[in-house]
């Protein structure tokens, strides 16, 4: 009989967290901050475009979008966590704003995207690369999108907030410095930002705005 694949650390974690995760992620006000910082930028994307939201979780990052009144042809989210997915797929079909039927959840590692070379207008990936190498993600990111295509990445900034979500999460925080280094391997660095220190989001999270060389 054919065995289950192991699921890893990260996964088990954030299976058992998931409503939890998604109840703090319904109160911290990030989605409307995302859809601000999404409408301020020029993503240059139409009807035919293609979204990924790369570790995807509950969803917040894709519904940020469709919020910001995005549209594309399809949307992948993809994460490790089959319960947020479920998750994210619930809030993907009842959100007023959100098209449920152009969205696709799909379970998966970031660093083993299942698409073909170039086949994203746009990447977006919040709060996931803590979890995995710096090279490795954007690598594999860069990879999946088409030339001049963006990558909006927004990560948790090494600060105070930052080393307390490092225990609660089980992750680690990367220098905005090693970043941007091994970014310009892949991208130009179109700029990096930061959120209104107003929104919760700004404690914890940054803005690389990245363009595929
Ligand atoms: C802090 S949550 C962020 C979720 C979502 N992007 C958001 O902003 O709410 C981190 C997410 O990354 C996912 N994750 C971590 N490592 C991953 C990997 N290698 N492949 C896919 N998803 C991963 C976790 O399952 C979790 O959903």
């Amino acid at each position: 009989m054919a065995q289950k694949p192991k699921k890893s650390k990260t996964q088990r974690f954030y299976d058992r967290i998931a409503d939890i995760h998604n109840l703090m992620m319904k109160v911290n006000g990030y989605q409307s901050s995302i859809a601000k910082l999404l409408r301020s930028l020029d993503l240059n994307l139409d009807k035919n475009s293609l979204i990924l939201d790369a570790g995807s979780g509950t969803g917040i990052v894709t519904l940020g979008f469709y919020g910001a009144g995005f549209r594309a042809q399809k949307t992948f989210a993809v994460d490790l966590s089959l319960n947020l997915l479920k998750i994210s797929r619930e809030q993907f079909e009842t959100d007023k704003q959100t098209d449920g039927n152009n969205i696709c959840v799909v379970q998966g590692d970031v660093l083993k995207l299942p698409f073909a070379d170039e086949t994203f207008d746009l990447v977006l990936s919040c709060g996931v690369l803590e979890y995995i190498s710096v090279e490795d993600g954007l690598k594999e990111f860069a990879r999946v999108l088409k030339k001049d295509a963006k990558l909006v990445l927004i990560p948790v900034r090494p600060s105070l907030v930052g080393s307390i979500l490092e225990k609660l999460y089980n992750f680690k925080t990367h220098s905005i410095e090693e970043t941007k280094k091994i970014a310009e391997s892949y991208f130009e660095i179109s700029g990096v930002r930061k959120f209104p220190f107003t929104e919760p989001i700004s404690w914890s999270k940054m803005v690389f705005l990245l363009q595929k060389k």
